[in-house]
C-alpha cells in the first residue's frame, strides 16, 4: 500500500500538532505548580532534550525507514525473528485506551468554550464546585460534549493524512501559536507576570523531591507523544529529503516553548488573583475562570480564547492518537479508513463512556475496579505503563536489534560522527534506564 507523504512543513505541524496537546497547556502547569516550579523545570528541559528527544528521533528514524504501519515496520525491519518483533506493535494500541479518555478531557473542554459566554463564577470555591459538579453528576451534558469532541476527531482522520490531518495542523497549529503569542503579551503587562518568571525560571531546590526527576522524565515522553508509534506513523508519511535532526529538534522546541508560553501565561493571571499555583489537575478549570471573571466582559473573551486554543491543541493531539491504528488496520487486513475507524471508534467509545461513567456518583460502582475508577485506569494504565514500554522498546529495537551500521547509515547524513555517538549512547543505555525507573516509580509508589 502506498502511503501518502506530508509537505515538510506539513510533517513538522503535523508532528508537533500531536506533541503539543493537553499534556502542554492543561498537564504541565499543574504538575510544575505542584513539584515546586523552577527546578522542575530545569530537570524537565533536561530530560526533553536528553531522553524524549533521543527516542523521538529513533521513532523519526524507525517509520522513515521502514515507510509502512508500525506492526509491519518492527516486522520488516528487525533482521532475524521479524514474526516476533511484529508483536512490538502492540504499542499502537494504547491509542485506543488514551482516546477514551481524551475525548472526555476535550468535552469538557468544549463545554467550557460554552460557558465561557455566560457569566463565570467569580471565587475559586464557586469554580470548584461548578467543575465537581459537572464531573460527577452532569451525564447528559458530558455525553454530548464527549461525543461531539469524539466525531470531530474521527471526521478529520477518516479525511486522511493530507486533507485531514495536515490541512486541520496547518490551520489550528499557527492559530493555536497566534492565540497563545496574544494572551502571552497581555501576560506581560500584569503585575503577576514578573512572579511567573520567577516562579518558572528560579529554581528552589528545596522543592525538590525524589520523585520530581521521575514525574519529569514520564511528563517527557508523553508531552511528546512517544511510545506509542505516534511518531513513527507519521514518519512513515515524512517527504524524503528531509533533516530527521533538524525536524526533531524543531518539534521538540516547539513543544517545550508552548509548554513554557502556557505556564507563563497561567501563572501570570493566577498570581495577578493571588491564588495558587498547586491546585493540581482542576489548575484550568478552576482556578482560571474566576481570574478571567475579574476582568469582566474582557475576561469572557479571554476565556473564550483560551479555551478555543485548548480545544484546538487537544484535537490535534486526538487525531494524532488514532492515525497508527488506522494505518495499521488499512494496511494488513486491506479496510476501508471508514470501516477501520467504525471499528477502532466503536471500541474506543464504550471505552470512554464506561470512564465517563466511572466519574458519575450513581454509576461509579458498577465501572470501578480495584477501587480505581476506569477513568483512571485508563489514564493509569496508558501512561504509567504503555507508553513506557513502548518507548523502552522502541530504545531497544534501534539501540541492540537493528545493526549499528544500518543504523548509522540512516542517520549520517544529517549528523556528525560525535553527535551520533552521543545520541547511541543516550538511546542505547540511558533511556532505557531512566523509561524503566519511571515505570517501577510509578507502579509501586
Ligand atoms: N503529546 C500529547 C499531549 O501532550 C499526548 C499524546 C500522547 C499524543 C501520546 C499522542 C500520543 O497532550
Amino acid at each position: 500500500m502506498k502511503i501518502a507523504r506530508f509537505s515538510r512543513i506539513g510533517f513538522i505541524l503535523a508532528a508537533a500538532g500531536s506533541a503539543v496537546g493537553l499534556g502542554n497547556i492543561w498537564k504541565f502547569p499543574y504538575i510544575t505548580g505542584e513539584n515546586g516550579g523552577g527546578a522542575f523545570v530545569l530537570i524537565y528541559l533536561c530530560t526533553i532534550t536528553f531522553i524524549g528527544l533521543s527516542l523521538f528521533i529513533a521513532e523519526v528514524l524507525l517509520g522513515k525507514a521502514a515507510r509502512n504501519d508500525v506492526v509491519s515496520s518492527f516486522e520488516t525491519l528487525a533482521p532475524k525473528n521479524g514474526h516476533l518483533w511484529k508483536y512490538a506493535g502492540f504499542m499502537i494500541f494504547t491509542g485506543v485506551l488514551i482516546l477514551s479518555f481524551y475525548t472526555i478531557v476535550i468535552g469538557w473542554i468544549l463545554k467550557y468554550i460554552v460557558v465561557s459566554f455566560t457569566a463565570l463564577p467569580t471565587s475559586i470555591k464557586d469554580a470548584g464546585d461548578a467543575f465537581g459538579t459537572m464531573v460527577s453528576t452532569e451525564t447528559l451534558t458530558q455525553f454530548i460534549f464527549f461525543t461531539i469532541a469524539f466525531f470531530i476527531t474521527i471526521f478529520i482522520v477518516k479525511k486522511g493524512i493530507k486533507k485531514g490531518i495536515e490541512k486541520v495542523n496547518l490551520i489550528l497549529m499557527p492559530l493555536l501559536i497566534f492565540i497563545l503569542l496574544g494572551l502571552f503579551l497581555y501576560s506581560t503587562t500584569l503585575a503577576g507576570f514578573s512572579q511567573a518568571i520567577s516562579f518558572l525560571f528560579v529554581p528552589d531546590w528545596s522543592k525538590v523531591t525524589d520523585t520530581t526527576v521521575l514525574k519529569a522524565v514520564g511528563h517527557a515522553f508523553f508531552t511528546l507523544s512517544l511510545g506509542m508509534g505516534t511518531i513513527m506513523t507519521y514518519a512513515a508519511s515524512l517527504p524524503n529529503h528531509t533533516n530527521i535532526l533538524k525536524a526533531s529538534i524543531s518539534v521538540a522546541v516547539i513543544d517545550t516553548a508552548i509548554a513554557l508560553i502556557a505556564g507563563v501565561v497561567i501563572f501570570s493571571f493566577l498570581f495577578n488573583a493571588g491564588a495558587q499555583p498547586a491546585a493540581g489537575p482542576g489548575l484550568v478549570f478552576i482556578s482560571l475562570p474566576p481570574v478571567f471573571a475579574s476582568f469582566g466582559v474582557l475576561g469572557n473573551v479571554f476565556s473564550v480564547t483560551f479555551f478555543v486554543a485548548l480545544a484546538f491543541a487537544g484535537i490535534t493531539s486526538a487525531v494524532s492518537i488514532v492515525e497508527p491504528t488506522v494505518l495499521y488496520m488499512t494496511s494488513r487486513f486491506n479496510v476501508s479508513r471508514t470501516k477501520a475507524l467504525f471499528i477502532l471508534g466503536s471500541v474506543a467509545y464504550i471505552c470512554g463512556s464506561m470512564a465517563l461513567l466511572s466519574n458519575i456518583k450513581e454509576f461509579a460502582s458498577y465501572v470501578t475496579f480495584g477501587g480505581k475508577g476506569f477513568f483512571n485506569i485508563l489514564d493509569f494504565a496508558s501512561s504509567s505503563i504503555m507508553l513506557p514500554l513502548g518507548g523502552i522498546i522502541i530504545a531497544i529495537f534501534v539501540g541492540f536489534v537493528m545493526p549499528k551500521e544500518r543504523v548509522y547509515k540512516l542517520l549520517k547524513d544529517y549528523m556528525n560522527d560525535t553527535v551520533f555517538n552521543i545520541w547511541y549512547f543516550l538511546i542505547k543505555f540511558i533511556t532505557p534506564i531512566a523509561v524503566l525507573m519511571v515505570m517501577i516509580n510509578k507502579i509501586f509508589f
